[in-house]
């Protein structure tokens, strides 16, 4: 089988065909993918009904995985999947669905603001690997917006401004953007801002693209208001439909998306009354954006 490409979004988004993501992959499959992903920054395979072991797999060809802690208020004990897989479901260990004011429930809801996975973390993800192993039957798709070609349809003004910008994330900005603020010491701590450039470059295909997320709440040098509605005006262009792909998720799909040229959001469905159980694998990135003050 050869690993086959057709883009399905406005001006990026691939869809994958010829892989069996169950399997092992050979050298040249896996460059295949990566090529891919430098290309379309999102692609989607069908029919991939993996299990845990396969999924971690098939994402180790990518990088090293980033461990699911620090990202959540739900404690090592109630976890539901092992620490490699970030559950993106509706659903407790035991497999109940959360409650409606469950707390656990409320800090997720925060996944339906736009964000790039992880640039709350000093050194934020590269690729997300999401795997769908229970599907709604109504709503629940996931969005992504291509943060290259925003960055290319900014004016040449607004590119020389936030050239050099550097932005502070925190999932204590983007929960508190849900009215959800109230932690305890040790999510503060857990949840401590670190700075992220806003244009990156891309290193293999030199692309510049704008680094946003509900995660940023201020810009260094900046008063809040002004970096808030800069920040809001950013992510209102980038997002306009010419720059968005919707996935309608098929059960066993499996979305892979590269952090650093796209943001992405899940939209609503009935989370109280049916499952939705996605996994995701997350591969670390490089290094952090821009260089850290020590602590
Ligand atoms: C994620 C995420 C969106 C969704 O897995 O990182 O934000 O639609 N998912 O579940
Ligand atoms: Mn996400």
């Amino acid at each position: 089988m050869t690993v086959n490409i057709r883009q399905v979004g406005p001006c990026f988004a691939g869809e994958v065909s010829g892989v069996d993501l169950t399997k092992p992959l050979s050298r040249e499959e896996v460059a295949a993918i990566e090529a891919g992903m430098d290309q379309y920054a999102v692609l989607v395979f069908h029919d991939q009904p993996v299990t845990d072991e396969q999924q971690i797999a098939f994402s180790n060809n990518f990088g090293r995985i980033e461990p699911a802690v620090g990202s959540n208020i739900t404690k090592p004990e109630e976890r539901r999947l092992r620490v490699e897989l970030a559950d993106v479901s509706n659903l407790k260990k035991g497999n109940e669905l959360y409650d409606r004011d469950d707390r656990r429930r409320m800090f997720n809801l925060g996944n339906r603001l736009w964000h790039s996975d992880s640039s709350f973390r000093a050194t934020p993800a590269k690729y997300s690997l999401l795997s769908g192993r229970s599907i709604p039957s109504k709503g629940g798709d996931t969005e992504f917006a291509d943060m290259r070609a925003a960055y290319d349809a900014l004016d040449d003004e607004t590119k020389a401004e936030i050239e050099d910008l550097i932005c502070e994330h925190s999932l204590m900005f983007s929960r508190g953007l849900l009215g959800f603020a109230e932690f305890t010491p040790e999510e503060k701590a857990m949840f401590k801002p670190v700075r992220q450039r806003l244009v990156r470059t891309h290193p293999v295909s030199g692309r510049k693209s704008l680094f946003l997320a509900s995660h940023a709440g201020a810009i260094v040098g900046w008063p809040m208001p002004e970096a808030r509605a800069f920040l809001r005006d950013l992510t209102e262009h980038a997002t306009q439909r010419q720059f968005v792909y919707t996935h309608k998720w098929r059960l066993h799909d499996l979305v892979m998306w590269d952090n650093r040229q796209t943001m992405h959001r899940a939209r609503a469905f009935r989370d109280t009354k049916e499952p939705r159980d996605m996994r995701r694998t997350t591969i670390a990135g490089d290094g952090p954006t821009v260089q850290q003050e020590a602590a």
